[in-house]
């Protein structure tokens, strides 16, 4: 007998199959006719047992069936009477492969805490199933329009001699003989060699940043993509974020038709962020936010609330560009228009979803880039194989870090950050 998945149930109508999953849950509708909702990780399936169609020994079986028992249903898939685009199973046998106890979740409304000390079961509900298959969307989306536009994926390591964005978030781990390594914020210092050899780069993982905020935005393990490439300069960097952005959000879209509908994520506003991004300078966005009633001053960063308010009359994302050199990092490029200013850009996106996005042209000039490293209070040695770069042929260079669970929010409409990753790490949870 034929072994199929939900998903590609269509093809099979009329026919008897087999499958394999879980029960989602059941309901018994008389002492003769029961329904399961089946599912198998590709979707769910309502089955129908009837105590004459199957025969009384099997009907016990079906009788015993506990949420999230995992089983075979053996029966023949139907179209649904009632609904066009469903369809429903016909069953004549199930084989129980694992009971399962009492479920946990379900039963009443949950709060966060407990749901996410469950974590490990928490994850087969439906709203995380759907959240878990946009992020696989967002993944593979990225790697595919670079592995299109000529970048290459370049691994850089995670333990590290030293800091990329600032000493204030290192996780710092023993390392034998050699005293401290620290767990890496960033590949980009790695990726500005690696474009050195190959051009155009990326890497893709998992980042540390010992953050001690508890919003809905911070993980301390987060996922990062970093792109890098040479002979590239500011203006064109953003046009990259923003071509690679508006492919993810038509991949989404086209892919996710069904789990956006599950998270009631509203499209049309996804739609509406497929137009040309705005840019607007640090400076501009300082005065809008003060036209709207907001203490801050030139030389500030945003907050929370402010970053929200910069594209709250927005439907496409902004990039926030030219900061002051003070409140940015070190390897940013100064303006040649004004040293004040550094060549980096944010990218915030709509929706209050806040910066998913943030990137610069780099320091090309050794002695420049010396007394930055200098002023941070670094020490020289940990950065002489980057300073090395810009002493053998050195090349204009620019490239940006996406937070690959922020976007993936925007794009499904989640407002708390710890539901888009399978296991959060947040100041206060390690568990499970
Ligand atoms: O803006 P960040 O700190 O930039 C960098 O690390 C650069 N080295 C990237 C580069 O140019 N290659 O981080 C990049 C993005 C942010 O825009 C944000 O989306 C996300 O990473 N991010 C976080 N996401 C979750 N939790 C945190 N604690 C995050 N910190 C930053
Ligand atoms: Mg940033």
């Amino acid at each position: 007998m034929k072994i199929i998945e939900i998903k590609d149930i269509e093809k099979q109508l009329g026919k008897e199959v087999k499958l394999r999953g879980w029960v989602r849950n059941y309901r018994k509708a008389s002492s003769k006719l029961r329904f399961v909702i089946f599912r198998d990780g590709s979707g769910e399936l309502q089955c129908v047992a009837s105590k004459p169609d199957m025969g009384e020994e099997a009907f016990e079986k079906v009788k015993q069936l506990t949420v999230e028992t995992s089983l075979e249903i053996i029966g023949v898939p139907q179209k649904h009477p009632k609904f066009e685009d469903k369809f429903e199973f016909h069953l004549k046998d199930v084989n129980i492969i694992g009971t399962a106890d009492e479920y946990p979740i379900g039963k009443k409304e949950h709060g966060p805490d407990f749901l996410l000390s469950q974590r490990h079961l928490w994850l087969r509900s439906r709203r995380q199933n759907a959240v878990l298959k946009i992020r696989h969307t967002v993944y593979f989306a990225i790697c595919e329009y670079l592995n299109n536009n000529g970048f290459y994926r370049f691994d850089s390591p995670i333990l590290t001699p030293n800091a990329s964005e600032g000493t204030t978030t290192l996780f710092e781990v023993p390392y034998f003989d050699l005293g401290s390594a620290f767990l890496s914020q960033s590949g980009q210092l790695y990726l500005e060699a690696g474009i050195m050899s190959l051009g155009r780069v990326y890497d893709f993982g998992p980042v540390f940043r010992a953050e001690k905020s508890k919003t809905r935005k911070h993980l301390t393990e987060f996922w990062m993509m970093d792109a890098e490439a040479a002979f590239v300069e500011h203006e064109e960097n953003m046009q990259i974020q923003e071509e690679l952005i508006r492919f993810i959000i038509r991949t989404v879209i086209r892919s996710n038709k069904v789990e956006l509908e599950i998270l009631e994520r509203d499209i049309k506003q996804l739609k509406k962020a497929d137009a040309p991004f705005t840019i607007m300078t640090h400076r501009q966005v300082i005065d809008m936010l003060k036209a709207k009633g907001v203490k801050i001053g030139y030389e500030d960063d945003f907050g929370a609330a402010e970053e929200e308010m910069i594209t709250e009359d927005s439907q496409v994302p902004i990039f926030v560009d030219r900061w002051p050199k003070d409140i940015k990092s070190f390897y940013m490029k100064r303006d040649p228009k004004d040293p004040e200013l550094v060549l980096g850009a944010d990218l915030i996106a709509p929706e209050g979803f806040g910066e998913i996005i943030g990137g610069s042209q780099r320091e090309d000039d050794h002695d420049i880039l010396l007394g930055r490293i200098t002023k941070e209070g670094y020490d020289i040695k940990d950065y002489q194989w980057f300073l090395d770069l810009r002493k053998y042929g050195s090349v204009p260079h620019s490239g940006f870090g996406i937070g690959l669970e922020r976007l993936i929010q925007w794009m499904s409409g989640v407002r708390h950050i710890r539901e888009v990753i399978p296991f959060p790490r947040m100041i206060n949870r390690i568990y499970p």
